[in-house]
């Protein structure tokens, strides 16, 4: 373990590690475009220089190796000057445009450029103008004037994604970001993490473009139920105090990006494109109303109606989602499990076109929560065997059933949360929460527990399953 000394303080580093590394993990700051904890390093933006004291140079801490005794400066006089005169250079053709740039407020060019530089352009000379708007894919567009020519996007294609769908063409101040020709980043399921990984406004997401200021939107920590390996996220959405009045409402209680969490145990920093559309899967149609055999009512009597049909079945059988939480599957197994035999269902299967698995994140079975499921209550669902013939009660828990399957003359009750054509055709019908609107965990396919919290409300017709099942639960003498 060799002993560094940063600015004169002692530092026990890691065999490998390099001065940046060393530095960041004990708490010393070198600024870094460039550098990612994930990447190779390329040492092309000159940012992170410091100096090694008795030198008069400066040299780059993301590719200097720690030795025994070595002694770094990193805000000595030197430093700073050549710092600054980065930034001037980083700038020099960068249009500055940060007014109307969706990364704003999280910008490192930003950042650095008032911490280390703060000063007006040098340079008296026309800016040299390259493409705006130039469409990467169909989810991501480029502006090659901010680009300050980092290579990390590159490098992720190339080293994480191994797509290789990006590379830098020409030379100089003529350099820009481009797709491969046969390689298109559209086919590539990680490609929206270069537009985490880019530390300026250079690539920014076309269906989020413009959609809110940074500053207008707060996370909430999610996982993303996408497939089994339940990636960390956070949903951004709209801080009520920068509520919008005047426009749509539901702008206000929508989704409107999705991040990920860096967790080393199960996504590291990265997510594949469907965690970013977590949208698509969450904002459809959603199901509010209680119904009997299609006909509305009250929650409450809906709930009573659910409870009369499990007292009166004599062989009941519940599918059970396998996208409800740890909680949600420990209170049915609670109240319920003994009064029915239990399969656990695939909610959701893998959609045409969709990446069944890959060495990096994405996995076969397409649901959170099958892991905590199966461990309560072992048997599955195959998605196409008939059901028991004696079987005179079915309820299911979420989607993916396929009613064709109901034994002849059984009676249903359905837990749904999403507007479909099944629901009215339940004998009860209940519309449940989903998971923005409730807290929870799930555990994923290796074992690991992944909390996720409420970031909207739900509306009042809509039962929490956890609560519904306890309600279930009691036989109806006890009202009478
Ligand atoms: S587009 Fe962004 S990540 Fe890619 S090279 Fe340019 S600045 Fe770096
Ligand atoms: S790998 Fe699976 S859990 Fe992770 S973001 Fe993609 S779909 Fe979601
Ligand atoms: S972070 Fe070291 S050269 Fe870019």
């Amino acid at each position: 373990m060799p002993r560094i000394f940063i600015n004169g303080h002692p530092v026990d580093a890691e065999r490998d590690q390099s001065v940046m590394e060393a530095a960041l993990a004990n708490g010393f700051y070198i600024p870094y475009f460039c550098w990612h904890p994930e990447l190779s390093v390329a040492g092309n933006c000159r940012i992170c220089c410091v100096q090694v004291e008795g030198r008069s140079w400066v040299e780059i801490a993301c590719n200097m190796p720690v030795t025994e005794n070595l002694r770094v400066l990193t805000d000595s006089d030197a430093v700073k000057e050549y710092r600054k005169s980065i930034m001037q250079l980083m700038t020099l053709n960068h249009p500055v445009d940060c007014g109307i740039c969706d990364k704003a407020g999280e910008c490192k060019l930003q950042d650095y450029h008032y911490r280390y530089n703060g000063a007006p352009s040098l340079s008296r000379d026309v800016k040299v103008h390259a493409t705006k708007f130039h469409p990467l894919s169909e989810r991501i567009v480029l502006d090659n004037e901010r680009c300050i020519l980092c290579s990390r996007c590159v490098r992720f294609t190339r080293e994480i994604s191994k797509s290789n769908a990006l590379g830098i063409v020409q030379r100089g101040d003529s350099s820009l970001v481009r797709a491969a020709e046969d390689r298109p980043l559209d086919a590539d399921p990680y490609s929206d993490n270069i537009i985490d990984l880019c530390p300026v406004g250079a690539l920014l997401s076309r269906p989020n473009l413009y959609g809110a200021r940074v500053w207008y939107l707060q996370p909430t920590r999610s996982v993303c139920p996408g497939c089994e390996r339940g990636c960390n996220v956070e949903i951004w959405h709209r801080k009520a105090e920068w509520k919008l009045n005047a426009l749509d409402p539901s702008r206000n209680a929508r989704i409107e990006r999705v991040t990920p969490i860096d967790n080393p145990r199960v996504n590291g920093p990265w997510i594949c494109n469907k965690g970013r559309d977590l949208a698509k899967i969450f904002e459809r149609p959603r199901a509010e109303s209680p119904m009997q055999k299609g006909k509305p009512l009250e929650l409450v009597a809906a709930i009573t109606a659910a409870r009369r049909l499990i007292d009166e079945a004599k062989r009941p059988l519940a599918l059970v989602s396998s996208w409800a939480s740890n909680e949600e599957l420990a209170a049915f197994a609670r109240v319920l499990g003994r009064r029915f035999t239990v399969r656990v269902k695939a909610d959701h299967t893998p959609q045409p076109g969709e990446r069944l698995h890959d060495e990096l994140l994405i996995r076969p079975n397409k649901n959170p929560n099958s892991r905590a499921a199966m461990a309560l209550f072992a048997q599955g669902d195959d998605g196409s065997s008939p059901l028991p013939a004696d079987t005179d009660l079915v309820l299911v828990w979420g989607e993916g059933f396929d009613f064709a399957r109901l034994p002849r003359g059984a009676r249903t009750i359905f837990l749904n949360a999403y507007l479909q054509p099944e629901n009215g055709h339940a004998d009860v019908f209940l519309p449940i929460s989903i998971q923005t609107e409730r807290s929870g965990h799930y555990t994923n396919f290796k074992g690991e527990v992944s909390a996720f919290e409420a970031c909207f409300a739900k509306k009042g017709s809509v039962a929490d399953a956890e609560t519904l099942f306890g309600e279930l639960a009691v036989p109806l003498e006890v009202d009478a």
